[in-house]
């Protein structure tokens, strides 16, 4: 199996965010039976998020979805919160989310790479967050991204959240090499699940993020933890085999110092 993955991976752009729009761009069907690997198609693992969310975020504030790919999470948060913002690095994936929400009259989309220098600055403004802030809901997206572009994300999140933001994040946590998060997500000798395939053969190898990456990226001196804990990150029952659509996960809800 690994000389076909590493002959898959080669293909992958070696710019990031047009590896992601690339991706996108391809995809042509999301929800139950789709393209999109980390998309279960079901509303349950946010439902596992969703006393979390109703505890610590002050409705309030408006809801930025960082990340949103193609807004089944936002959708989600928008029936909970009164206003909700999916943002991307992406414009395919900000596209198909506008499309598959417009019923979702309070969630809106922007293309933004939140790695960049002042992106949190400029998005607060844009959404007229003011002083009070945002709330940040962030699934799946920690984990794609290298150290430094993760603590460049952080930093915007933090200035993001304002004085009365609060920070919700829930990312894949696998312990074990690529084969093995193949092996478990159903791929064998005998072939690769398409959803798998074309997540490996587009995309940068993700790493995974729990409670040490966490500390790392969100430092104590500067956020409070809330609460953290571990939670299965659902993904595309495509084999059908239970416990492959599920992959180890860490969630946690965090604040900055005040
Ligand atoms: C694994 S997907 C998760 C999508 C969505 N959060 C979900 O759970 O369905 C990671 C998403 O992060 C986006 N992304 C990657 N780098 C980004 C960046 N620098 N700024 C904003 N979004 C980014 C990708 O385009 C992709 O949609």
């Amino acid at each position: 199996m690994i000389p076909r993955l590493v002959r898959l991976s080669r293909r992958a752009p070696k710019d990031r965010h047009q590896a992601w729009d690339t991706y996108w761009a391809g995809i042509t069907a999301t929800g139950p039976g789709g393209e999109v690997l980390w998309d279960s198609g079901s509303d349950h693992e946010f439902l596992g998020y969703k006393d979390s969310l109703l505890r610590h975020l002050d409705p309030a504030l408006p809801v930025v979805d960082t990340g949103c790919g193609h807004g089944s999470f936002t959708r989600a948060l928008a029936g909970i919160f009164p206003r909700v913002i999916g943002v991307d690095v992406s414009p395919h994936a900000v596209a198909r989310a506008r499309a598959e929400s417009a019923v979702s009259g309070n969630a809106a989309f922007a293309a933004r790479d939140m790695t960049a220098e002042g992106a949190g600055a400029a998005l607060a403004e844009s959404i007229n967050a003011g002083v009070d802030g945002a709330n940040v809901f962030i699934r799946g997206v920690l984990h794609v991204l290298d150290p430094a572009h993760q603590i460049a994300l952080v930093e915007n999140l933090r200035l993001l959240a304002g004085r009365r933001g609060t920070v919700f994040m829930a990312e894949t946590n696998f312990q074990g090499n690529p084969v093995e998060y193949v092996s478990h997500l159903g791929a064998t000798t005998r072939g690769i699940p398409a959803p798998l395939e074309l997540a490996i053969r587009g995309l940068p190898m993700p790493g995974h993020f729990g409670p040490e990456e966490r500390e790392r990226a969100f430092p104590a001196s500067a956020w409070d933890l809330l609460e953290d804990g571990h939670v299965a990150i659902e993904t595309n029952p495509v084999t059908g085999v239970p416990g492959q659509d599920r992959v180890p996960g860490y969630y946690a809800v965090v604040r900055p110092r005040r």
